[in-house]
């Protein structure tokens, strides 16, 4: 483990909001004075009714709750959008740079923004979406997909945003489970050149989800698509019909503001659900905190809007803040290796936040395609999603940032609505691979199987000790659920589902998760959806799926599987498979290897014992350590010599 330490440099010493002992004063009282130090946070918002509570809420099981400003009002779209409009109405809101890089980028000021979202809230109501109601939202990165989020979000519908890589089995799954009787969609996507054909998924979901009454389709690529009387509806042309005007709803600080899916350690994906005052206030505020966010500076989270980090950091923390957001259709190394430094040159980027994966994977097309762009612009250079290793770091600090730029690793959930423990770049000096100190309000600990806490430098799992604005409220629909994931392993605290270390220094790193939950190309997938997906083959009997290390992913997805008796063990269908998973979830699944197990490691109750399965897809065959436990110890030399490499 690298002890290297990068001082912050003497500049953000000097100019950013906070440096290390205003860190240190913020956090202390944040922690010591939690109510009065929230309802000054607080005042960063634009409210119809000013909180007078901070935070109510208890981990306990008796009095289970996690309640921020409830007596608040308030509107997230106008805080977005039109409390900047007198003041900045003319800045660009939103920089849209297209997939393909001979195409114009779009520039859409705040008061454009505003015209934009409210026509999208009149299309919604138009079609019969009110306060409360659900709205799936599978859509490109185009900019009517920030449109759409807000569009629920002035008129208080709930929004459930589902990546686009989402088969259409995923995507009816999350329409039913949160009854959205509304999706919004493209004709097509684009990424990297190639069409992804939105609204044929879609659909095809319809046939799986009775819920779907209404699909409004954005003409995105002008692809041919075929349009079912009576439930689609092209957005521009609804557009047309509607005022460019519309008032924003009063909601409450505790009503809902979206679902999420995402996925967990058991059964099917979780719809988290964020609430309105405490999570915009989270979002802004960390947004501001960890990346020092300032007016004028060109910010841009290069996450997809379907994952948290992008409703996070590309759409509510930074409009919020007045800031311009940049928003990228495609991928970062297409055309080639170099689009991603070349978008930063074109845009004057100051802040770029993206994924490891994405790293090491430019990091091996080697540096030409970085040096020979400018990258003058960049100030400061964020990482999100999965541990950063040490090597992609540097890389990262030295060829991309040339030394001069911090780099901010945030650590963060789904869950937490934002960044959890992060550097401040005036604040926080820095260590390859740690994702450093918390953020106000954040009191981490580290504890043993027992959930003994541990002290000073150590090695546990993670957990957060009190709530905090940003916390999801529920699992939509099962409650109980809520309670039981993350509540349960350590009463009375919140269970990250991560491993980690602390140093002498006080600094976490984060090790990767210590449940069933893996983590591919930073995107988060549940081994068990996949081996649900594995058994619904008619030719699989049994299937259990273990992460492996991926030079470029960080996570693999190793497959094991038994199966039918007569079926028979070969290329083909280990192709086959491999196409099932992603027809039933999405490319995100695919499997890297598949091995075909005539048995699978089982204890004499029948439980799969995974340690040894995962050690052996890890490649270190050498410490299966004890299975004789085993109903049959036998399979194990089975499994070993049949390892896919
Ligand atoms: C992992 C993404 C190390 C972690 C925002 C967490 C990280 C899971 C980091 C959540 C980081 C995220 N360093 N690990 N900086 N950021 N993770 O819900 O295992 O998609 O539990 O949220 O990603 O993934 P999710």
């Amino acid at each position: 483990m690298t002890q290297d330490v990068y001082p912050v440099p003497a500049e953000w010493a000097r100019t950013a909001r906070y440096d290390q002992a205003g860190y240190e004063r913020l956090h202390g009282r944040s922690l010591a004075d939690p109510g009065s130090f929230w309802l000054e946070q607080a005042k960063r918002l634009d409210w119809i009714k000013r909180p007078e509570m901070a935070g109510d809420w208890s981990f306990d099981e008796a009095d289970f709750r996690i309640n921020w400003f409830a007596d608040g009002k308030l509107n997230v779209a106008a805080n977005c959008i039109d409390r900047h409009l007198a003041s900045r109405g003319g800045d660009v809101a939103i920089i849209w740079e297209p997939d393909d890089p001979a195409e114009e980028p779009r520039r859409i000021t705040y008061l454009e923004l505003h015209q934009e979202v409210c026509r999208f809230a009149n299309v919604l109501k138009a079609q019969g979406v009110k306060r409360g109601d659900r709205v799936t939202v599978y859509l490109p990165m185009i900019p009517e997909a920030a449109f759409a989020v807000l569009a629920c979000a002035r008129i208080g519908a709930i929004h459930s945003v589902v990546f686009g890589g989402f088969s259409p089995e995923a995507l009816a799954g999350r329409i039913t489970d949160c009854d959205s009787a509304v999706v919004v969609t493209a004709d097509e996507g684009r990424r990297g050149g190639k069409r992804v054909p939105l609204k044929a998924n879609v659909d095809a979901a319809a046939e799986r989800a009775p819920a779907l009454q209404t699909v409004i389709v954005v003409k995105a690529t002008g692809g041919e698509v075929a349009m079912s009387e009576g439930r689609d509806i092209w957005y521009h042309e609804a557009a047309a019909t509607v005022s460019a005007d519309c008032p924003a709803e009063p909601m409450g600080a505790e009503d809902p503001l979206f679902i999420l899916y995402t996925s967990g350690s058991t059964g099917k994906p979780k719809g988290v659900l964020h609430t309105t005052g405490g999570y915009l206030l989270w979002a802004s505020l960390t947004h501001e905190l960890c990346f020092d966010y300032r007016p004028g500076n060109v910010w841009w989270c290069a996450a997809d809007i379907g994952w948290v980090t992008g409703h996070s950091y590309i759409v509510y923390g930074p409009l919020a803040n007045g800031a311009t957001t940049l928003m990228y259709e495609g991928l970062p190394n297409w055309p080639d290796a170099s689009r991603i430094w070349q978008i930063c040159d074109r845009h004057n980027v100051h802040t770029v936040f993206t994924a490891p994966t994405a790293l090491r994977a430019l990091m091996k097309d080697g540096d030409e395609f970085v040096t020979k762009t400018s990258r003058q612009s960049l100030k400061l250079l964020g990482t999100v999603g999965e541990p950063i290793n040490p090597e992609a770091w540097r890389w990262y600090h030295e060829v991309v940032g040339e030394g001069r730029c911090p780099i901010i690793d945030t650590w963060w959930q789904t869950e937490t609505g934002g960044a959890m423990i992060a550097p401040m770049p005036g604040a926080t000096d820095l260590k390859p691979g740690s994702a450093t100190r918390p953020m106000p309000g954040v009191d981490p600990q580290l504890v043993d199987e027992k959930g003994n806490v541990l002290h000073g430098a150590t090695e546990g799992n993670l957990i957060i000790t009190r709530s905090w604005p940003g916390q999801m409220r529920t699992v939509w629909g099962d409650h109980e659920r809520f309670f039981q994931t993350y509540f349960t392993t350590y009463p009375g605290n919140y269970f990250t589902g991560d491993g980690c270390r602390r140093d002498e220094d006080g600094y976490y790193w984060i090790t990767g998760r210590v449940d069933d939950v893996i983590n591919v190309s930073g995107h988060r997938m549940g081994t068990a959806e996949v081996e649900s997906a594995l058994v619904l083959h008619p030719k699989v009997a049994e299937a259990a799926v273990v992460g492996m290390p991926h030079e470029v992913k960080g996570q693999g997805i190793y497959a094991y599987v038994t199966l039918n008796a007569g079926c028979a063990a070969d290329d083909a269908l280990r192709a086959e498979l491999v196409k099932w998973v992603r027809t039933e979830i999405g490319p995100i699944a695919t499997p890297d290897a598949v091995q075909f197990a005539p048995g699978l490691p089982k204890t004499r109750s029948g439980k799969i014992m995974r340690r040894i399965l995962r050690k052996i897809a890890e490649g270190d065959v050498s410490s299966l350590g004890d299975t004789s436990t085993l109903a049959d110890p036998g399979v194990v030399d089975d499994l070993v010599a049949n390892r896919v490499s």
